[in-house]
Formats: C-alpha cells, sequence, structure tokens
C-alpha cells in the first residue's frame, strides 16, 4: 500500500489504528470498538501467525511463465481470488474523518475497479446498512445481516435483496459482539431450524447465501445441512470470542469435511497474496481482507481500495509463478511445507 495513503490513515485513524507495519493485533490488542481483537487480542494474532507458520514449497523448474489469478466465485468472475470483507460502523470504529457513505463506496467502487468484490457490514445504527444499499444499487456487492430478532431480520434481508447483490451473507458470530451489547442490541446464536429458514428465504428471491463465522467441521456441515452456498472461516477478525485458534488452523480439517458441497471463502489476517496462495492451499476457494482494505479506504478512498487489490494481485501472481502454478485451480494442500 502506498505510503502516503497509509499516512493519511495513520492520520485520520488516530486513537483506533496505528496502521503498524505488521498488522498482526498486537498494537491493538482489547481495543473493540476500534480495530483490534476482543480480550487479549489473542484470537486475532493467532490469525496472524498461524499463517505465518505456514510454509511453501518454491520452484523455479516448470514450464509455468504468466499465472492466470482469476477465478469464478458463486458464478462470477474475479480477477484474483481475494473479497473485501464485510466492515461497518466507520465512526465508532476507525475515524470521523471519512463517513459511512463514502467509506462503502470505497470499498465497493474501489473492488469493482479491481475486478472484484466488496462486502458490506452491518450494525446496531442504521446508518450502516442505510450508506450499504446506496452503494450496492451502484456496484456489485455481498451484504451480511446480522442474526436479528423476528421481522426486522426479514425486513433487513429483504430490502439488501432489493439491490441485486451477489449473495446475501450472515455473520452468524454476531452473539459475541460487545459493540451490540454495548448498544443495548445483542443478538443470539441460530439454531438449524431458524438459519434453514432464512436461506430458503433468500433461496426463493434467487439470492445464493453465505454464512460467515464458522470455525469447525461441525458447524460446516450443518451449514450444507442448511442448505447454504458457501461458508466463511472466521473468528470475526479475533473480535467475538478470546484464544480462539487461527482460522489457517481450522481451514484444512473444515475443507476436508465439506469441500465440493459448497464454496469455502476464509478470513483473518490475509496481508499479501502470499497470504491468498497459503488460504486456497488449506483449502479456501477464496478469501476476504479486512484491516487493510479499511485503511486504503480510509487513506486513499476508491483508488486507495483499487491500488491495494492491485498489490494484492501482484504478489498473488508472483506467488503462484514461484511455486510453479498456473491457475487457481491448480493450488493445493501439496504446496505446503512439510517437514
Ligand atoms: C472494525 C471492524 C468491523 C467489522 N464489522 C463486521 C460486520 O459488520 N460484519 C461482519 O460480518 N464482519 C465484520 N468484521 C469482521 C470482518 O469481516 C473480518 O472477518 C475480519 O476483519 C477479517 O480479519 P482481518 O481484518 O484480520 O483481515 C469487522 C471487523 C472489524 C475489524
Amino acid at each position: 500500500m502506498a505510503e502516503n495513503v497509509r499516512e493519511k490513515a495513520r492520520a485520520f485513524m488516530k486513537g483506533h489504528c496505528r496502521v503498524c507495519p505488521q498488522c498482526n493485533g498486537r498494537a491493538c490488542a482489547g481495543e473493540v470498538p476500534g480495530m483490534g481483537g476482543l480480550g487479549t487480542g489473542s484470537a486475532f494474532q493467532n490469525n496472524y501467525d498461524a499463517l505465518k507458520a505456514v510454509t511453501l514449497n518454491m520452484t523455479a523448474l516448470h514450464g509455468v511463465k504468466e499465472p492466470d489469478t482469476s477465478c469464478t466465485f458463486l458464478g462470477r468472475r474475479l480477477e484474483l481470488p481475494a473479497m473485501a470483507a464485510p466492515i461497518g460502523g466507520v465512526s465508532f470504529n476507525m475515524t470521523d474523518q471519512v463517513t459511512e457513505d463514502d467509506y462503502i463506496e470505497a470499498v465497493l467502487g474501489g473492488c469493482e475497479e479491481a475486478g472484484t468484490v466488496g462486502c458490506t457490514g452491518d450494525g446496531v445504527p442504521p446508518f450502516i446498512i442505510d450508506a450499504a444499499v446506496k452503494a450496492m444499487k451502484r456496484h456489485a456487492g455481498i451484504p451480511f445481516i446480522k442474526p436479528w430478532e423476528g421481522a426486522e431480520l426479514f425486513e433487513k434481508l429483504d430490502r439488501v435483496m432489493d439491490c441485486k447483490p451477489l449473495a446475501v451473507g450472515m455473520d452468524v458470530d454476531a452473539a459475541g459482539l460487545v459493540t451490540l451489547r454495548k448498544m443495548g442490541r445483542p443478538v443470539t446464536p441460530m439454531n438449524m431450524e431458524e438459519l434453514t429458514k432464512v436461506v430458503e428465504h433468500c433461496h426463493k428471491q434467487g439470492f445464493p447465501f453465505i454464512v460467515k463465522g464458522i470455525m469447525t467441521p461441525q458447524d460446516a456441515e450443518k451449514a450444507v445441512a442448511c442448505g447454504c452456498d458457501a461458508i466463511v472461516v472466521s473468528n470475526h477478525g479475533g473480535r467475538i470470542l478470546d484464544h480462539c485458534p487461527g482460522t489457517a488452523q481450522v481451514l484444512p480439517r473444515i475443507a476436508s469435511a465439506v469441500r465440493g458441497r459448497l464454496a469455502i471463502i476464509a478470513d483473518g489476517a490475509v496481508r499479501t497474496g502470499v497470504d491468498v496462495l497459503k488460504m486456497l492451499a488449506l483449502g479456501a476457494d477464496c478469501v476476504f481482507i479486512g484491516r487493510p482494505v479499511s485503511v486504503a479506504a480510509i487513506g486513499g478512498l476508491g483508488e486507495g481500495v483499487r491500488d491495494y487489490f492491485a498489490g494484492i494481485k501482484g504478489t498473488f501472481s508472483q506467488a503462484m509463478l514461484l511455486t510453479g502454478v498456473g491457475s487457481v485451480a491448480d493450488i493445493s494442500g501439496e504446496l505446503v511445507y512439510r517437514d
């Protein structure tokens, strides 16, 4: 990411994000609201450390010259298998210098220009979903709605489906969010009957459904049984439960349980194209990137986000080249170095 974008973000995000050289959850431990991980910050740090611990088999004796970084996700072609994670609540998590509207417009618009897709978040203040709806009328997007109780949930689902999104998502792990609790609107986990009802509601209107916050093979199996089209292997960037393992640790077992039955997205401390390659080698079809995209949007708006993903595409292509894979479909567990 360009240094001037990082500097501007650092100035704007003062008190919320230090824009560290390594975005690993150490300096911001416990800062929720803010950009940190919950409690000791260990779940955010585990995401970073688990991904860092994965090493790759390097090879330069092969015929790949120009890797093709593109992929297809839920029927849409992406320039690279990386999208912007759903992130909301700019004023209480990031800065008062950029509005929620300008932020989410930058994320979705920048992603579109880079040939990928951005997701939108949700929360207690209505301005989060309002901003998402406005931006999704102009750009492709994937909205993530919280598991609200009763009519509000279905009203919000219908509102976002009016924007013709690529898919509809739900972060079922929101039951752990202190921000919702602090605002007097906590939500609870969902049982399979409740989730199936939501999935069917979206399917009836023709939209695929993504469930976010899967950390065990058992929950992944439940997602399959409820008819979900994709899961996000995620611990919400370490903001839900302190002492969660890193997502790169749990991904291989989840992938071997459900791969081929639904699409697998993974997130958590993906910071470079090499990290994208690692997550795919561990079993994901695609990744979400969170905090660095927020920094790019706050410091550089749409251009910042576009250039950020262009950089990720470059490092991903280089990583593919030096591991000898010509296409995303060729990425497998064999790229991971094992003693
Ligand atoms: C400030 C902030 C707000 C977030 N808001 C949402 C949200 O509204 N919905 C959601 O599904 N996830 C939300 N997340 C979680 C991200 O989608 C994603 O899972 C996480 O940030 C990925 O880790 P990374 O930031 O280390 O890349 C939020 C994360 C942060 C840091």
